[in-house]
């Protein structure tokens, strides 16, 4: 079976999933029994190229390496529906910067994918938040496949735990720590850093969304807790309902009088339930240091699942980065070439 696919957003996340690609070739054939082919990669600054055959993967990760641009082939003309339907792809990876207003530019890239019988991963959390019931059913309606592993918590494998590992419970409280960024900040300034110099640490590591108000704000912890609650209850939250709090009141002297009562504070997302129903927030919280979130460092998100069946579940892992976004790419991937 051949996949052929193509790539829009090609900044920090989409260049790692094309180099993943290269590094995985040999896998996805003889583990997974499927070959691919890079037929587009599609980027708002970089431009649009374009090969039905496929390009030489490793070409294209040493121009990306060595010119940080497509400049080296030739741009295909037309704009991204035309080249997109053109390629022939029947995949698209779709990375480009969330807005939770809008849902654009993804929001466009992915209806007409689908609309197409094109199957589509993103790590894009605004389509996803906004509208992933009428993106499923056009999905449903076209003989195609949405995928969004890398929308919360990156690679680290969330939605595929509550789809297939916690099949038959039900969760009964959600609990986490789910923006890399802001956990990011809240540790280097317990280190004596300011939250000015931490931020732009954070921002030159590629964690941070491409306006960090996002996550300093909280719009985007707030986006994958709804995203969490469609997943889990099937219910729509509307998101100015959330109750959202950032971390750009958090001062170094109330992490320091945190730190003398041995508590650490941390940006918390949830979604509690009770009789009036389903309540999403994310705000700042004291935690006691034994508490199984307080000791989640940096960049890494963590989540703890209350269940009927199991008890708590606290999955860790990393929430943010290139590489471990790409992953999330690439496990939809083999999940699309399993299911087709
Ligand atoms: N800006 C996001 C974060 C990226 O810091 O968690 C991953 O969604």
């Amino acid at each position: 079976m051949e996949i052929k696919i193509a790539l829009v957003g090609c900044g920090n996340v989409g260049t790692a999933f094309i180099e993943l690609l290269a590094e995985k070739r040999n896998e996805l054939k003889n583990k997974f029994g499927f070959f691919f082919s890079l037929v587009m990669v599609s980027d708002k600054i970089k431009g649009t190229i374009c090969n039905k055959n496929g390009f030489d993967i490793d070409e294209l990760v040493l121009a990306l390496h060595e010119e940080h641009n497509l400049s080296h082939f030739e741009q295909a003309k037309g704009n991204f529906q035309e080249v997109l339907l053109a390629s022939g792809a029947n995949f698209l990876a779709e990375c480009t910067p969330t807005d939770f207003e809008t849902g654009e530019p993804g929001m466009s890239h992915i209806k007409f994918a689908l609309d197409n019988g094109i199957s589509v991963s993103t790590t894009n959390k605004g389509p996803i938040a906004l509208a992933i019931d009428d993106l499923k059913q056009i999905a449903d309606g076209h003989g195609a496949k949405i995928f969004c592993e890398g929308t919360v918590l990156s690679g680290t494998p969330l939605l595929d735990l509550l789809k297939n590992g916690l099949a038959g419970c039900e969760i009964l409280e959600v609990q986490g720590i789910l923006n890399g960024t802001t956990n990011f900040i809240l540790s280097q300034m317990e280190q004596g850093q300011t939250y000015e110099a931490a931020l732009k640490k954070a921002q030159l590591l590629g964690f941070a969304e491409a306006n960090p108000r996002q996550d300093v704000e909280a719009f985007d912890p707030a986006g994958k807790v709804l995203v969490l609650a469609k997943l889990i209850y099937g219910i729509n939250v509307d998101f100015n309902s959330i109750k959202r709090i950032g971390i750009t009141h958090v001062t170094k002297e109330m992490i320091e009088i945190a730190a003398k009562n041995n508590h650490r504070i941390k940006l918390i997302a949830g979604i509690h339930r009770d009789i009036n129903g389903l309540h999403l927030y994310v705000m700042p919280r004291e935690l006691e240091n034994t508490h199984p979130l307080a000791s989640v460092n940096g960049a890494t998100n963590a989540i703890t699942l209350t269940t009927d069946n199991l008890g708590d579940i606290t999955l860790i892992g990393p929430g943010a980065g290139r590489r471990e976004t790409g992953q999330a790419l690439l496990h939809d991937l083999i999940e699309f070439a399993r299911t087709k």
